[in-house]
């Protein structure tokens, strides 16, 4: 037998977490289609449920309303050639999710602990669906979701670098996308449930200053060794 073959069975999951604009939506993507994985960008899932609050005037900061919306909420997520499709109730609401106001709102909804539980049961069961590997994105996923992931990174980068990539991307000033970073990051490492932090056996990759390419290559060693791949 391949001696790689019990780590890419179902269910085999590579954690990428890390602070916005640290590269883990980009570089989770492009290790995924490197490996042959499948891909899971769980920060959608709590833009998703945040968009539908937003909609239906629910507050985001009443954490049983929260939880009470997502018992009624599908939330669904398909790969596809280039990249994921988010599914709100059976709507494509991929673009919808990331405007500034669910932007904004989503650092309340994801502090709730009943959301939390609720979210991290659809992640497990997303990757357990089918045959082969996934790479998981998000703050949690070493720590929490997958805390016996065959492979743990965390992605990093100094924040006015981070603040650089999100206003090349939202076409913003890079002064305020800082200031928006940086409530971010004390938003996702204060919560009291599943804070932003690096998992103990995580290997931790300082972004800044690298290109796409140079980040790639260095997910894809340890990524090849672990997984016994060619
Ligand atoms: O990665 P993102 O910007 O799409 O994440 C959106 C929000 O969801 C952000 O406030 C962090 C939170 N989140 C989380 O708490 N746990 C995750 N596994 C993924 C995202």
């Amino acid at each position: 037998m391949h001696p790689g073959f019990p780590l890419r069975s179902a269910g085999t999951v590579v954690a990428i977490d890390g602070p916005a604009g640290s590269g883990k939506s980009t570089l989770a993507r492009l290790l995924a289609r490197e490996l042959g994985f499948r891909y899971l960008d769980s920060g959608a899932m709590y833009r998703a449920l945040t968009l539908k609050a937003l909609r239906e005037g629910a507050g985001v900061r009443d954490g049983s309303a929260m939880a009470a919306l997502l018992a009624r909420t599908d939330i669904r997520l398909e790969t596809g050639g280039e990249g994921q499709r988010t599914l709100l109730d059976g709507e494509d609401v991929s673009a919808e999710i990331r405007t500034a106001a669910v932007t904004e709102a989503v650092a309340h909804t994801a502090a709730h602990p009943a959301v939390r539980e609720g979210m991290v049961g659809l992640q497990r069961r997303f990757a357990l669906q089918e045959e082969g590997g996934v790479v998981v994105e998000g703050r949690d996923i070493g720590t929490v979701v997958f805390p016996d992931a065959v492979l743990k990174f965390y992605l990093d980068a100094s924040p006015d670098e981070r603040a650089r990539r999100r206003a090349a991307q939202s076409g913003g000033r890079p002064e305020e996308e800082e200031e928006a970073i940086l409530r971010r990051d004390g938003a996702d490492e204060s919560r009291a449930v599943a804070p932003l932090r690096q998992a103990r056996d995580a290997l931790r990759i300082d972004t800044t200053g690298l290109d796409v390419g140079q980040v790639l290559a260095r997910l894809l060693g340890p990524a090849r060794e672990r997984l016994a791949l060619p």
